[in-house]
């Protein structure tokens, strides 16, 4: 599950989708290329004279000097060692350092390795696959949003893909990792939201859906009237929509997307209008360590150089020990920061022969299982993965939170909330 790169059995997953790759405001016309680490391999994107994206493998056609130094100009990637110019579609457009003659036997012949790309939110796509028609881009919902209802976010993990995609199914650590030194008595008990720190260990439903596997985590509700249900779900293959507030509020997917087996760029695609709930007690203060508090570093150039934040290993993400004797739970400020540090405290690959599972992680296990199932089937039958052909399957899912009848069928209870909730695509 958690090797990526080329042969590997989920890195051929992978390679079926779509990807989400980098900002369309990292690349501009005829500008610097930019090195794009993504599932293992060293790629570069440019934008030509035109504006059309290409993504290829570093390494010029010829001998193998990086064209991460080459030339972008009029209408392609020229590599400064011998000369040679390429187009976004691989097209070699020049060879100017051997004869005519010879350049018209040799041109036709050589391609750079380039992959498809699409820009959609802002956002370019790569599909590196090997269908000479590329599937259809994902019908995720937070991806579909027009561009002045959407904000896209990018920032890297010094982790695995998997244990990072972990938290945002793992419900149970809301109330210890982010909210974990609240009283009953510091949150609103009005907020339906407010069982989420005063009941902090939820029951749960977990199933596969047609697009990857959903949990429902639910507690008795705050109005002692029904269950409080926390939905969240797993998408193929990387993709996680996680509860922030109601249906209504939520129109967000986080895309996990490996650049190596050790490195990960999460980009979080969000409806501007949301509303973030329960970030204040009762007397209308920021919960003690939810204050929003990270940063960027200046991105570099180097493979693993965008999107980094200031807070990382090197500094301990700057915990605050009195802070976490004090005030908060974990003296690291911030919900970003602390889903970041904690599951990069796990290690690069966390050794999952260390851990036991319980209760409270069987959406984990649901979700494991099921990747490692579609894997397997990939590898053994060819079968296609999940949505890849059919990505509408995905049927406006969301992740979120909702009061209904304890006595409700829990999935015939999700798809009426569902079908119930506003946002951007449902006026
Ligand atoms: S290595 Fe690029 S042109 Fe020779
Ligand atoms: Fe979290």
């Amino acid at each position: 599950m958690t090797r990526v790169g080329p042969g590997t059995p989920m890195g051929t997953v992978m390679r079926q989708y779509w990807i989400p790759a980098c900002a369309s405001s990292e690349i501009a016309a005829d500008g610097a290329p930019l090195r794009l680490m993504l599932l293992g391999e060293k790629l570069l994107a440019f934008r030509d004279s035109e504006g059309r994206v290409g993504v290829m493998d570093h390494r010029c056609p010829h001998r193998c000097a990086s064209l991460f130094f080459g030339r972008n100009e009029k209408g392609g990637i020229r590599c400064v060692y011998h000369g040679w110019k390429f187009d976004v579609n691989g097209k070699c457009l020049d060879m100017p350092n051997v004869s005519e003659a010879d350049a018209a036997k040799f041109q036709p012949r050589v391609h750079a390795k380039v992959y498809r790309t699409a820009e959609r939110a802002g956002v370019v796509w790569v599909y590196m696959g090997e269908r000479e028609t590329p599937p259809p881009l994902p019908c995720i919902e937070a991806t579909m949003l027009p561009d002045a209802e959407l904000r896209v976010t990018l920032t890297q993990r010094e982790c695995n893909w998997l244990q990072a995609l972990e938290g945002d199914i793992d419900t149970s650590h809301f109330g210890f990792l982010h909210v974990g030194s609240v009283a009953d008595e510091d949150v609103d008990a009005t907020n339906m939201h407010s069982v989420a720190v005063t009941k902090r260990a939820p029951d749960f439903k977990v199933t596969d859906t047609d697009w990857g596997t959903m949990a429902g985590a639910y507690r008795p509700s705050a109005d002692g009237e029904g269950l409080y249900w926390r939905i969240c779900q797993y998408i193929f293959p990387f993709w996680a929509l996680f509860p922030d507030g109601t249906f209504s509020d939520n129109v967000t997917a986080n895309a996990w997307v490996p650049m190596d087996d050790s490195h990960t760029m999460v980009i979080n695609f969000a409806w501007v209008k949301r509303t973030q709930p329960l970030r204040t007690t009762v007397d209308g203060n920021t919960i003690a360590g939810l204050e929003f508090r990270h940063n960027f570093l200046p991105n570099s150039s180097d493979w693993f150089g965008r999107w980094k934040l200031a807070q990382n290993a090197e500094n301990d993400y700057e915990v605050d020990r009195t802070a976490q004797n004090e005030v908060s739970f974990t003296g690291v400020t911030g919900i970003t920061l602390q889903d970041q540090y904690i599951t990069e405290s796990m290690g690069d690959i966390v050794d999952r022969s260390n851990e036991h599972l319980v209760t409270s992680d069987l959406m984990i296990m649901q979700t494991r299982k099921r990747i490692i199932k579609a894997a397997r089937a990939l590898q053994d039958a060819g079968t296609m993965p999940p949505g890849v052909d059919d990505p509408e399957i995905v049927n406006g899912a969301r992740g979120g939170a909702y009061n209904a009848p304890a006595d409700a069928d829990w999935m015939e209870e999700y798809q009426a909330q569902l079908a119930a909730a506003i946002g951007p695509a449902r006026g």
